[in-house]
């Protein structure tokens, strides 16, 4: 199976995760995007969904599913979303849609993450995959040279030639060359620089579950 398939049959896997007439969280991505396509076909039978991104809130709309605000709702029973990695206790990088943020607010309101994945993304320890954090412009400078004390290298997305603005009006930085190997900690840490508006490790909100698409078909783990 392509990479492709890989992720449609995980988001439609993800249907049997949501309970009828309740709100779903829904993440961002390509892989969510096949979730949302499958969510369709149960719009009748949900309240609706609360979206992480304006590009995940243009297409459930397309599709008729209604978007309501974070605000507007209590605790979510579920959160799907996708991960740039995830690794075998749950912790995730998350934020390669430059979606972080968002997605952050949204786990943090849900019982439940399930994360939907090929099985490219499971990994034993986080880093490999660039960590994408969101930072206030202002701190840009000293931000890079606090990961360079890290051993690391950040440099700013770019889109067009030009700083890839978020759905917040802020900027994302790409490290390269981190070892996560205490994901709780890391993330609390960076967390607390200032200027970091969300850093795209995702510990505290962890999965509770992975559905993994595999050659031999959908693999659960629950953690
Ligand atoms: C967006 C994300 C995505 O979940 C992550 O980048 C995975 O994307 P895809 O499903 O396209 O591989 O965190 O900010």
């Amino acid at each position: 199976m392509t990479q492709d398939e890989l992720k449609t049959l995980v988001g439609q896997a993800a249907l049997s995760q949501v309970s009828p007439g309740t709100i779903v969280g829904v993440g961002t991505g390509s892989t969510v995007n096949k979730f949302i396509d499958a969510l369709a076909t149960m719009k009748d039978r949900i309240a609706g969904a609360v979206s992480s991104s304006q590009a995940s809130t243009v297409r459930l709309q397309a599709l008729g599913i209604p978007v309501l605000d974070c605000n507007e709702v209590d605790e979510l029973a579920v959160y799907v979303d996708g991960a740039d990695e995830i690794d075998h206790k749950g912790f995730m990088i998350k934020g390669g849609g430059a979606a972080l943020t968002r997605e952050k607010i949204v786990a943090a309101q849900s019982r439940r993450f399930v994360c939907i994945a090929d099985e490219s993304k499971l990994v034993q320890a986080l880093g490999a995959f660039p960590l994408p954090v969101e930072i206030i412009p202002m701190a840009r400078a000293r931000l890079i040279r606090q990961f360079a004390a890290l051993g690391a290298q950040a440099s700013v997305r770019l889109k067009d030639g030009q700083p890839l603005v978020t759905d917040n009006g802020q900027h994302i930085l790409d490290v390269r060359g981190l070892q996560i190997t205490d994901p709780v900690n890391f993330e609390l840490e960076v967390s607390q620089w200032p200027g970091v508006v969300t850093v795209g490790v995702f510990a505290l909100q962890k999965a509770q579950v992975c559905l993994l698409g595999t050659a031999q078909g959908v693999r659960t783990l629950t953690f």
